[in-house]
């Protein structure tokens, strides 16, 4: 039986527990300028005190792999050496609370150039500033505009990109990348057939649709040190399937299933298993509604899995471990509301907390 604050080592790389800081966009980044995409102190103060509060990984927002890449003009991105050095300052200090720094790569495809949510979230037109989204087909996401269906030159520029970021993420001190192919983001986009008409090598097929993230994945290898991990996150659903007066042919967990399994081929150590986003749809109000998905691609696969998903409960948490439903947890909402969630969990748990002298836990 696993403990949720046991540590866990993928490839030369050990986590001291599984509690992880789910990736979630701030929107907290320069627009322009020369610190365009660059992390701020407000980034450096709210990453490093969720990795104190205990999380063993925190992994860092979606960060764009290029300009365009980005969901809103507030995003962190990594395109260019002159981030480095910010992005490296982060990393240190997420390690020095003693969590394991990672980061998100992301295109945002047919979802890009929107305002944050708490301004609305609607598209940003290029004369304030946003620019024209990409994606597989020209297929909009409901209310947004069209997308221009990339060529086969620009699909070789986001793979490029992607490898070119992850190279900038290795310099920068992150010891995990994790590649963002969920939430109807580009990636995503490629994989289901309801974003996807396309009719050449990347249309079509299962193996079609999945040929530019698995191609993703093999230029993010090839720079990424061997013996650090990358993970791969996947919506297990578009949650179309799940309608039942929705007859489109739609992303699947058994499609899910096929895809963690070449990922893991090709090098990927670790499927978080998110769902959703491709467009709005109908989601279930259990509290396994997204977990038990994850559980599934876990059993299926064999491949490592990470959940998420309405995870606030430490006992559940726990539990999820315990009955090998996954391999880690990741904290979403409940880290953004209290910093020293994990810390918490492992006093309630019996488990020891993170610098259980200076905050107090041991007296
Ligand atoms: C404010 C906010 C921002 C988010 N940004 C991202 C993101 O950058 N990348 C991503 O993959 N998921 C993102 N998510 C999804 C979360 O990582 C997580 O999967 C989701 O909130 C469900 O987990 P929870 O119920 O524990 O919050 C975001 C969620 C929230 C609430």
């Amino acid at each position: 039986m696993t403990n949720v604050f046991s540590p866990i080592t993928l490839r030369g790389l050990t986590i001291p527990n599984r509690v992880w800081m789910s990736p979630m966009c701030t929107y907290s980044a320069a627009a322009d300028g020369e610190h365009i995409g660059q992390p701020t102190d407000f980034h450096l103060a709210h990453y490093s005190a969720r990795a104190a509060g205990g999380a063993g990984l925190v992994m860092v927002e979606a960060t764009g792999v290029a300009p365009e890449g980005r969901i809103s003009p507030f995003d962190l991105g990594l395109w260019s050496e002159s981030q480095v050095e910010a992005f490296g300052r982060l990393a240190g200090a997420i390690r020095a609370g003693g969590a394991v720094p990672a980061v998100q790569l992301a295109h945002a495809g047919r979802k890009a150039s929107v305002n944050p949510p708490w301004l609305g979230g609607n598209p940003v037109n290029q004369a304030a500033g946003g620019w024209q989204a990409m994606g597989p087909s020209t297929v909009e996401f409901p209310g947004f505009p069209a997308p221009e269906s990339l060529t086969h030159g620009q699909i070789a520029d986001v793979v490029s990109s992607f490898a070119h970021s992850a190279r900038l993420a290795n310099q920068a001190g992150f010891e995990v990348v994790e590649i963002h192919a969920a939430h109807g983001y580009l990636l995503h986009s490629f994989l289901s057939p309801v974003s996807n008409l396309r009719d050449d090598e990347y249309g079509g097929s299962l193996e079609n649709r999945a040929r530019l993230v698995l191609a993703v994945i093999d230029a993010v290898r090839a720079v990424w040190p061997e013996g650090r991990p990358v993970f791969l996150r996947v919506s297990t659903t578009d949650w179309i399937n799940e309608n039942p007066d929705d007859d489109r042919r739609a992303w699947s967990v058994e499609d899910t299933v096929h895809l963690a399994g070449w990922a893991k081929e090709r090098g990927i150590d670790l499927v978080d298993a998110s769902s959703g986003g491709l467009e709005p749809a109908l989601i279930p109000e259990s509290r396994d509604y997204q977990v038990d998905k994850a559980a599934q691609v876990r059993a299926r696969s064999g491949v490592p899995v990470a959940a998420v998903g309405r995870i606030s409960d430490p006992e559940w948490a726990a539990e999820l471990i315990r009955d090998d439903a996954a391999d880690a947890v990741f904290i979403g909402r409940a880290l953004l509301r209290d910093a020293s969630w994990t810390n918490n969990a492992a006093a309630a748990l019996g488990a020891q907390p993170r610098f259980l002298h200076q905050y107090d836990y041991a007296l």
